[in-house]
């Protein structure tokens, strides 16, 4: 009996395991929807789904003239993170005023950009329509701030995107472009039935904690803060919650009850 339990933890533990190595890397996420955080848990599935983004669709209002005040669309490269890496929930975008994203903004610094979990096809391959609510998006508002050049900030949110981002290397130096951040003023997150859920910038954020076996960190809390040094995950397939301690040095495995 003790035994039978303990095979079924060391299941579970590697269920976890796999889970949490796929949720670190935005460039290889599992295509298995359970993935995703619970979908009560509405910040860790806005982070969830931010975080596994590289691009997003970002709405201004128009200042061309021939549609002057109508809603318009770009696709704008965004990173939370630098790939591979932990999140941090900031979300990260280069523009240029050559662009019309960045001459709306000019003129009127609001925003709304969307994400959605289809974004590495995760809802189309398990047959969900990623108009369905069960295919999570996330709709954030706000107003793009240019990160000072001289700020560890800047640094930070340059190597993050360049490394999700090698392309934009190339043209970041020649057509003018600056590094922004979205200073957030609403979180959306419609990710099951029975309508949109509003996520406070304060719980989005905070949900650095660990959620059904994803790891997240804040930018300034900690942001070089290794995988390694973090500990304990959920258990998110058993009633019974455990907690394990990884130690990753030499692949040991600490369970903790
Ligand atoms: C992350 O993705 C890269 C490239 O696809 C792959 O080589 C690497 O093994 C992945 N890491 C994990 C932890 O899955
Ligand atoms: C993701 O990474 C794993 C482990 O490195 C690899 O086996 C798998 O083929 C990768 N999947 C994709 C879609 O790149
Ligand atoms: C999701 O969370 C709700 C409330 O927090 C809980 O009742 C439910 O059991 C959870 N579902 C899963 C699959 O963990
Ligand atoms: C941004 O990062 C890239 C890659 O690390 C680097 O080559 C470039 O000089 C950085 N840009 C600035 C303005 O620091
Ligand atoms: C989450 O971040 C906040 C603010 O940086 C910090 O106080 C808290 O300890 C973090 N929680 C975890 C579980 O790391």
């Amino acid at each position: 009996m003790a035994k039978l339990l303990f095979f079924g933890m060391l299941i579970a533990v590697s269920s976890c395991l796999s889970i949490r190595d796929f949720s670190l890397n935005a460039s290889n996420e599992s295509n298995d929807i359970e993935n995703v955080p619970n979908h009560t848990d509405y910040a860790a599935v806005a982070r969830y789904v931010v975080h596994k983004s590289e691009w997003a669709s970002m709405g201004t209002l128009s200042t061309l003239k021939t549609i002057n005040g109508f809603p318009m669309v770009n696709i704008i490269s965004v990173a939370d993170s630098g790939k591979d890496e932990p999140s941090t929930g900031h979300i990260y975008f280069y523009l240029t005023n050559l662009d019309y994203t960045g001459q709306d903004l000019m003129k009127n610094n609001k925003l709304t950009a969307m994400f959605s979990n289809d974004q590495d096809l995760e809802c189309s391959k398990n047959g969900v329509d990623p108009m369905e609510p069960t295919c999570a998006r996330i709709m954030i508002s706000g107003s793009a701030v240019e990160l000072d050049k001289s700020s560890d900030e800047f640094q930070f949110a340059n190597k993050s995107f360049l490394s999700r981002h090698p392309a934009a290397a190339t043209w970041v130096e020649t057509h003018n472009f600056y590094l922004c951040k979205l200073d957030i003023s609403q979180i959306i997150v419609l990710d099951w039935y029975g309508g949109p859920h509003y996520v406070s910038t304060e719980d989005y954020y905070n949900a650095n904690e660990t959620l059904n076996g994803f790891l997240y960190d804040k930018f300034l809390s900690n942001p070089r803060q290794s995988l390694d040094q973090r500990g304990s995950v959920n258990n998110m397939h058993n009633e019974n919650k455990i907690k394990i301690k990884i130690e990753k040095g030499n692949d040991k495995v600490t369970i903790e009850f």
